[in-house]
């Protein structure tokens, strides 16, 4: 079935510009000439598209936000930084397709009135680093980018800038700073980039994912996007499948699609017939659910908010019986320890005060009392900070509490603690 994003994965040189044209690519820019950039604002609000870098928010009522006759530029950020755990989705749309991301950009670009662009990567991606660095180069051979593309009277630069190892990167302020050549750490906001951006000016930051799907929308109207998906959650999405599954990988779905279908019949059930025992639906930073809400819950924000838990990237990660769940949780809290930038007392000393409880947990058993202080760091971290990586772990810890209880008293002193497995 022809879908969204994924449709040229497969093709013998998919990422070079001959192929992408060869399979209809570049057909939208012929469309987007002959509208203002209200109208493709319009266009991309009408069909529901949703930010994909995890928070879901609209598109097309973000480039709005951005105003106009500042005097300023206006830039567009890419983020490609893709750091979050479990999460792999836009190193595909990178490797396979960049002509389709550099498609979108070009839309996103006139839609804001924007002439210079950056693609901030992640700098531990070589292969797409160089698949996009290509596709760039052959796109401004043939004047597709650069001064006057394709002929329109519009210009449009675009830079690639490689990160430097930091998860923090990816949040968009901190992504701004290390693009000004400043120490990557968030900004207070507001104000919010759109208005107050990179080097002051009003600002578009946008994931690879949702910059990818707007060849598709310009080109065959934003009805023909929403047949995919439920009314709120409009499209297709990319879930990136990993852990004790048959068959991990990047699966692209309509909203809405079951999580007990993706896993059972796509992914082929669970490694070595197993029993599910919890998936983290949309990458590290989100709560967890146990096997009773993966029966019911479907992947579209909506319904996964109903079950306690975030869409967030789409990354998906499986967890079979075996597993013991506070062995997992300390595995993510030495992640959000190590890449907190510091600036919060609240993420500083909280994440690493939650990795060091749950590491003595593990080697020497802890009881009711060491719950109960997870509980409260988590609650005293969340929504404390300049941004939400406190609470991309303080969000999974409570979870994790909640759902897996036993788990925790399987290292109450006085108990044999239970082997503990490999998670992924
Ligand atoms: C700690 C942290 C890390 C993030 N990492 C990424 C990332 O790697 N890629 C991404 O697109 N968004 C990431 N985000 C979200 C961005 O801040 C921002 O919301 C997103 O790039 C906006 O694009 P969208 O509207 O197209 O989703 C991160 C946010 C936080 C708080
Ligand atoms: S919440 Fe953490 S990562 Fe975010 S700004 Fe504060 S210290 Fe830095």
């Amino acid at each position: 079935m022809s879908l969204v994003l994924t449709n040229r994965i497969g093709i013998s040189e998919s990422y070079t510009l001959q192929v992408y044209e060869k399979t209809g690519g570049y057909q939208s820019v012929k469309k987007l000439f002959s509208m203002e950039p209200v109208q493709v604002i319009e266009e991309v609000k009408n069909s529901g598209l949703r930010g994909r870098g995890g928070a879901g928010f609209s598109a097309g009522l973000k480039w709005s936000f951005v105003p106009q006759n500042t005097g300023k530029p206006t830039y567009l950020c890419v983020n490609a930084d893709e750091s979050e755990p479990g999460t792999f989705k836009d190193r595909l749309l990178l490797e396979e397709d960049p002509h389709q991301l550099i498609e979108g950009l070009i839309i996103a670009a006139c839609a804001i009135r924007c002439r210079t662009s950056y693609i901030y990567i992640r700098g531990e991606f070589d292969l797409s680093y160089r698949r996009i660095r290509d596709a760039v180069a052959e796109a401004y051979d043939k004047g597709y980018l650069g001064k006057n593309i394709f002929g329109s009277g519009h210009d449009l630069e675009v830079t690639i800038h490689r990160g430097a190892g930091a998860y923090i990167c990816g949040e968009e302020t901190a992504l701004l700073e290390s693009l000004e050549g400043k120490k990557g750490q968030p900004r207070i906001k507001p104000p919010f980039p759109a208005v107050v951006g990179l080097f002051g000016c009003p600002t578009v930051v946008n994931n690879v994912e949702t910059l990818s799907a707007l060849p598709f929308i310009i080109q065959h109207g934003a009805a023909a996007y929403r047949q995919f998906g439920t009314e709120k959650s409009a499209g297709t999405k990319l879930f990136s499948v990993s852990g004790h599954i048959n068959r991990p990988g990047t699966y692209e779905k309509p909203l809405g699609y079951p999580l007990k279908d993706l896993v059972y019949n796509d992914c082929g059930g669970i490694r070595g017939g197993k029993r599910l025992k919890a998936v983290i639906p949309g990458g590290s930073s989100v709560p967890v659910l146990n096997a009773q809400d993966v029966e019911t819950v479907k992947l579209d924000y909506e319904s996964v908010a109903e079950h306690g838990s975030m869409l967030g990237s789409g990354g998906v990660i499986v967890i079979s019986e075996g597993v013991n769940m506070v062995w997992a949780l300390r595995n993510l809290a030495r992640f959000y320890a190590h890449e907190s930038c510091g600036q919060c007392t609240p993420c500083r000393e909280g994440t690493g005060w939650v990795e060091k409880i749950l590491a003595r947990f593990l080697s020497e058993g802890g009881g009711e009392k060491d719950m109960s202080l997870l509980m409260d760091i988590s609650n005293n971290m969340m929504g404390k900070t300049i941004c939400v990586l406190a609470d991309a772990l303080a969000m999974p810890v409570l979870s994790y509490l909640k759902k897996f209880p036993e788990d925790f008293a399987e290292h109450f002193k006085g108990r044999a603690a239970s082997p503990q497995m490999r998670v992924l």
